[in-house]
């Protein structure tokens, strides 16, 4: 099957609003660790996709679900140790306040699920979200998913706060101050629900803030904000869809970077290494209190194969002891990464955490005037070169480089000198 006639055929049942990366779409027929094989038998190093997050096709993760497969599948109306013992490993990686878990099968699922609790709990409406955030497809997610949504399709019951972007917007402010201007920017969005009648249930947001940028956050970043948040009754939501699982390599989720304790974490993507497998944890009342009131039941959600891969999942991470690794790797990508900004003056910032990186470009880097056609044009520059990568953004001028955890230092100098070729050819 030639790649052309697929895409036709694709547009034909698909259509051809359905979203395809690069200008050449990539037709790909396996995967292995950190590489991606296409139909002509080409490689590519991914040095994109988190939802393969212990590697493509690990054999510990594909044994674990054929395994169970094979065995037993069923939903969570009768007994099974799996769903149990999985709750059990994944609670004991959080704070001891977050003591329970509910399984679903997306994080846009699992985001509608943590905005019901908050709205039930609080017995508000409004939620809050930044601007440039995408956090999932349902009909209450799409309406705080401001990336997609514009201002007149989010209702009344939705704010968008400004993401901070120290990058830009720093002048000359310490830490403490830039942190100020988000919790004032958020108490705003609270007064303004109260304003308009409508009662706060809650504040929901990226812990990396990745569609936004990946901006490094300032110290003390959330504190006053949380007292706000709660002061007003509401709920703090960490959504942990993409920095969750060890991703920012210091610590196993966004939230406990950034020194807080959320109310309600969800989480999706890596969490099944490509099975359908997303879920929250949240503090015990809140999911007491729901469930009392709402019967919740989800046919897919923490059945014995999702169970047992999550598990598999978990496993991998400390065997193989990816967090380590994606501190390690992560300074030295990070490194080769900042050493490219001192050729290409194209590269205005470089910041990330772990294996999460953004490299902003600009045409001039004291205006940062946004350079986002060569953004674009660069993603596909490296993806003829072999290497998968993405860009975010407001202005669609950051590369976003998200790699596999297995990543090593070899990968990272492919990726950083492939990139520094593709700059040159620009
Ligand atoms: C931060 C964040 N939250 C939620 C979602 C939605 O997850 P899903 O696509 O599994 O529904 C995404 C997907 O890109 C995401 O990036």
């Amino acid at each position: 099957m030639d790649t052309e006639s697929l895409l036709e055929r694709r547009y034909r049942v698909l259509g051809r609003n359905s979203p395809l990366f690069y200008d050449k779409p990539l037709h790909l027929v396996r995967g292995e660790g950190v590489w991606l094989y296409d139909a002509d038998g080409r490689r590519y190093l991914d040095a994109y996709n988190n939802v393969p997050h212990v590697g493509h096709c690990h054999p510990r993760v594909v044994a674990a679900l054929s395994g169970q497969a094979a065995t037993l599948n069923i939903h969570t109306r009768y007994l099974d140790e799996h769903v149990v013992a999985y709750a059990e490993r994944l609670t004991g990686l959080f704070d001891a306040q977050l003591s329970m878990a509910m399984f679903v099968c997306s994080g846009s699922e699992a985001n509608e699920l943590a905005l019901r609790i908050a709205r039930d709990c609080s017995g508000g409406e409004g939620i809050i979200s930044t601007a440039w955030a995408y956090h999932g497809n349902t009909a209450a997610v799409m309406q705080i998913s401001s990336l997609f949504t514009p201002a007149s399709k989010r209702g009344p019951h939705v704010r968008s706060v400004p993401v901070m972007d120290p990058y830009r917007d720093r002048a000359g402010r310490s830490d403490e101050e830039l942190a100020l201007v988000y919790a004032d920017d958020v108490k705003r969005a609270i007064d303004s629900f109260a304003a308009s009648g409508v009662r706060f249930a809650g504040l929901l947001f990226c812990t990396a803030f990745s569609s936004e940028g990946l901006p490094t956050l300032p110290a003390g970043f959330m504190g006053k904000t949380l007292d706000h948040v709660h002061a007003a009754g509401g709920y703090f939501i960490a959504d942990e869809v993409q920095a969750g699982f060890g991703r920012l390599g210091s610590h196993m989720w966004g939230h406990q970077k950034l020194g807080v304790v959320p109310d309600i974490v969800t989480m999706g993507k890596p969490m099944g290494n490509g099975h359908p497998l997303a879920g929250l944890v949240a503090r015990r009342e809140l999911v007491n209190a729901f469930t009392s009131r709402n019967m919740y039941f989800n046919t897919f959600g923490g059945n014995p194969v999702s169970a047992a891969v999550g598990m598999a999942v978990l496993d991998v991470i400390e065997d193989e002891q990816l967090l380590q690794n994606a501190v390690t790797v992560g300074e030295y990508t990070l490194a080769r990464l900042e050493e490219l900004a001192n050729r290409h003056t194209l590269i205005g910032d470089v910041r990330g955490a772990g294996l999460f990186f953004a490299v902003e470009l600009v045409l001039d880097r004291h205006a940062k005037t946004p350079a986002t056609a060569q953004t674009k044009r660069l993603v596909n520059l490296m993806r003829d070169r072999g290497v998968l990568i993405s860009r975010i953004g407001m202005h669609d001028n950051i590369l976003k480089i998200r790699p596999p955890m297995p990543f090593s230092k070899q990968n990272a100098d492919l990726l950083v000198d492939t990139l520094n070729q593709a700059l040159a050819a620009l």
